[in-house]
């Protein structure tokens, strides 16, 4: 580490919300995490790791590159790619003991035999126009289609829904009562398979009707709710804390501007910092002139445009020096990473010394957050949006 731009994966926080989640889950639902797009950003490896500590037995990918990956470390877990396949898919999948969604049989009609039992859900498209089979009739035949073949097996059923965190639930009712009418005639056949699953983050904090058999939940799991207008979550924790170095420190003068396109004219003699970070490593451009960062123990102002690589912050009156450490988002620095901290450890050490720090004040959950809904609301977007884009080249460091 020697750019002074990191991520921490809080996985105390990852266990605290997976307990939170599972204890606001109807009795006999199961849990399924939602880690794809290497788990929502936090980084696939360590987040499984500790979910499987946790006791989730279920995960949901978006491909079957992504569930290879996590096949490649750990065999026991149940993996369910929500995402299209494709026949050559359809044999991995088969292989690596993944489960896979099926619209229909058309991946594998030209498959007489696939090389091992592959576990399928029927994926329902209740509303959300998006993937899935629309009909009912549709999905009773395609039932029996897996049925019919032996080296395929139903395990699942689900839709998802498109509007569980909107004020009215109208339109997930609505989902739920058709994700009804097809449960229903797949019970008439004698078809109905063994988990039955609809809900999200949203479904899982706002209604234990909708929970059924299991729950696919993402964001509430890196600590953020769906939309905390509609469904506030302050038990949840984050997990990933983005944090940049002050690079520099300057003083500017009132005619001066700041940053490309000179958008931010310096009104009154004020101090600069420069932080890493920029919008090449995940930091949305549109937070120029509206971004906040929580710098020296106070939240202060993004001023100019964000760069690819850095950002300037108002630090007037502030204790600032380069070598000191920024949240980009989520909890404060510590303390003990202000004063020049960074500058003066060795490349080599910097990992094990955030580490070391990182909980050394004790609760973090005590210290002051950042709230990525505050931010992604000011860059017109999602938490969600934000954590999958923190790009590769920031180091993820991960803490306990
Ligand atoms: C099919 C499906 N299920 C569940 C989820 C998890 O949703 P959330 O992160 O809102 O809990 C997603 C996320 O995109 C999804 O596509």
């Amino acid at each position: 580490m020697y750019r002074p731009l990191f991520a921490v994966i809080d996985l105390a926080h990852l266990s605290h919300n997976i307990r939170y989640l599972k204890s606001r889950l109807r009795p006999g639902t199961s849990l399924m995490v939602a880690v794809k797009a290497d788990a929502y950003g936090h980084g696939v490896r360590a987040v499984v790791g500790r979910l499987v500590r946790e006791g989730v037995h279920h995960l949901a990918v978006a491909s079957v590159e992504e569930a290879l990956e996590i096949r490649a470390f750990h065999r026991g877990v149940n993996i369910l790619v929500l995402g299209a396949v494709t026949p050559d898919a359809c044999v991995k999948a088969a292989e690596a003991e993944v489960e896979i969604a099926l619209t229909d049989l058309s991946p594998i009609e030209h498959i007489p035999r696939l090389p091992k039992r592959l576990r399928v859900h029927l994926p329902l498209d209740t509303g959300m126009n998006r993937l899935g089979v629309k009909r009912t009739d549709e999905a009773v035949a395609l039932a029996r289609s897996i049925a019919a073949r032996e080296d395929l097996e139903l395990v699942g059923a689900g839709t998802h829904l498109a509007a569980a965190d909107a004020e009215d639930p109208a339109h997930a009712e609505g989902q739920m009562d058709r994700l009804g009418a097809f449960v229903r005639a797949l019970e008439d056949a004698g078809l109905r398979p063994p988990r039955v699953h609809a809900g999200n983050s949203a479904a899982l904090l706002r209604n234990p009707a909708w929970h059924l058999d299991m729950v696919r939940v993402g964001i509430a799991a890196y600590g953020y709710s769906p939309d905390p207008s509609v469904l506030p979550a302050p038990s949840l924790r984050p997990v990933m804390s983005l944090y940049g170095g002050v690079l520099r420190v300057a003083e500017a003068q009132p005619g001066e501007t700041v940053g490309y396109g000179a958008t931010f004219a310096v009104q009154r003699p004020m101090t600069i910092a420069t932080v890493a970070g920029g919008y090449a490593d995940g930091y949305p451009r549109q937070l120029s002139n509206r971004g906040e960062v929580l710098i020296g123990g106070e939240l202060r102002p993004v001023i100019g445009r964000v760069c690819m690589d850095q950002l300037m912050v108002d630090a007037t009156g502030l204790e600032a020096a380069a070598g000191d450490i920024a949240a980009l988002f989520g909890y404060d620095p510590p303390v003990a990473w202000r004063g020049g901290w960074w500058s003066r450890l060795r490349p080599e050490e910097r990992a094990a010394r955030v580490q070391e720090t990182y909980r050394m004040a004790s609760n973090v959950e005590k210290r002051r957050v950042l709230s990525l809904d505050r931010l992604a609301e000011r860059a017109q977007t999602i938490p969600y949006e934000i954590l999958c884009r923190v790009h590769r080249r920031v180091p993820r460091v991960v803490c306990d």
